[in-house]
């Protein structure tokens, strides 16, 4: 095999390599996601995901769970004022606290689908 070759065949490992890491955490790393949602959404959703606010959606029973990481992003970006609410609760954007990027969502999100007990 040439140099060339050779050259040509790391860069490509290297390519897939790369795309098969960023693949993998695209849907968010929960360990990462745990700090932000134990300091800002536990004091409404409760630690590991239990609470018995009325209205607010108890993540260790699963609830909205079924919806896709970009709704439950979009949900977490622009808070929820939905009028069919049992208690007439309201979520603010990042849950009142600092703005998350793209990225923290994905960790917090994946934290919470964890959060659903077996
Ligand atoms: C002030 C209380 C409060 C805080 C703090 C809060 N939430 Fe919520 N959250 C709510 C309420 C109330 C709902 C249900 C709204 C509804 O009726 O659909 C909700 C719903 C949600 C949903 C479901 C959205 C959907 O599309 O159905 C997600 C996901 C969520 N919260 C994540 C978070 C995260 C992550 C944080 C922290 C960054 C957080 N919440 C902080 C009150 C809160």
């Amino acid at each position: 095999m040439t140099t060339k070759n050779l050259f040509i065949l790391s860069s490509l490992i290297f390519t897939v390599t790369i795309f098969v890491s960023s693949s993998a955490t695209a849907g968010g790393n929960p360990a990462d996601g745990e700090q932000a949602f134990e300091s800002i959404c536990s004091s409404c959703h409760g630690a590991v995901g239990i609470t018995e606010i009325p209205g607010i959606p108890v993540f260790a029973n699963g609830e909205r769970m079924n919806k896709t990481d970009e709704q439950l992003k979009n949900s977490i970006r622009n808070g929820v004022n939905n009028p069919d609410n049992p208690a007439g609760m309201v979520m603010p954007p990042f849950g009142g606290g600092p703005v998350l990027n793209d990225k923290q969502l994905s960790d917090v999100i994946a934290y919470i689908r964890s959060l659903k007990k077996k």
